[in-house]
């Protein structure tokens, strides 16, 4: 009877109860979220999609401690973060989650070293050298420390932004649109990377897309409309990601 089952190893990684997101007040309110509740089980890969404007991003940010819901609980693990002062949740974040953004959102006049050094710097850590160059092997841009954001293709760049994301190791990846910016082979190579970071090293990632093909190479896909979780999809192929997404904008 001592056993709860928060020790059978089946725990969320991320669990959101009940989010509610508001912008704004009176009759300029948005309604951004509008009571989503989502589960995330460790090691696996989860997308989000859904129109422009349903939520997406909002979600996300709620979940990776970067907004705070207006209503509902946020839980990495045991700790519940979206009521923590902000000072704790920032401390907590650096250790626990990593976010990759469409727009790769990296300093031009730094080398790619110092960009996936930079968040550590930031915090007052020594940044280990051997982290960042492992971070830097693992998305296949080795020897390419000294090199800046300008000299390499957007795909590299992308790279870069996720080897910052991991340099921490973070419990959790969330990446809102990470291949936005990027043709169809280049977004492959870092879905490919996404994907082998769940696969080999049981990280778990959130994805928000737009694109049934990159939805495809997830284990489960979300579908939000206008702040609500409408529909879920388990391991679909592209084609029934783009059937069901058609029958949410028509
Ligand atoms: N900081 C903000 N202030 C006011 N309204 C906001 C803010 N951020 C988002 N919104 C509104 O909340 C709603 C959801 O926005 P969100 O960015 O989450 O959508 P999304 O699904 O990510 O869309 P997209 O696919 O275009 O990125 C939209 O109506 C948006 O205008
Ligand atoms: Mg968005």
């Amino acid at each position: 009877m001592a056993e709860t089952a928060t020790h059978t190893g089946t725990q969320a990684a991320v669990r959101a109860q009940d989010l509610h997101r508001e912008y704004g007040r009176g009759t300029a309110a948005v309604r951004a979220l509008r009571g989503v509740s989502v589960e995330l089980a460790p090691g696996t890969f989860t997308a989000v999609m859904g129109p422009s404007g349903s939520g997406k991003t909002t979600l996300l940010h709620c979940l990776a401690g970067m907004d705070r819901p207006t209503r509902g609980s946020v839980r990495w693990g045991d700790t519940e973060v979206s009521r923590l002062p902000e000072r704790r949740l920032a401390e907590l974040r650096r250790g626990r989650v990593g976010f990759v953004f469409q727009a790769f959102n990296l300093m031009p006049a730094m080398t790619v070293e110092q960009n996936v050094e930079l968040p550590g710097r930031l915090a007052g850590e020594r940044p280990g050298r051997d982290r960042v160059r492992d971070a830097l092997a693992r998305v296949g841009l080795a020897g390419r420390e000294r090199s800046r954001p300008g000299q390499l293709s957007g795909g590299q760049q992308q790279r870069v932004a996720v080897a910052r994301a991991l340099v921490s190791r973070p419990e959790v990846l969330f990446a809102d649109e990470p291949t936005g910016a990027l043709d169809r082979a280049t977004g492959r190579e870092i879905l490919d990377l996404l994907r082998a970071g769940v696969d080999q090293e049981g990280q778990t990632c959130v994805m928000v897309t737009h694109d049934p093909v990159a939805a495809a190479y997830a284990d489960r896909v979300l579908l939000l409309a206008d702040g609500l979780l409408v529909d879920e999809l388990v391991r679909p192929t592209a084609a029934q990601v783009g059937e069901r997404l058609s029958r949410l904008d028509g």
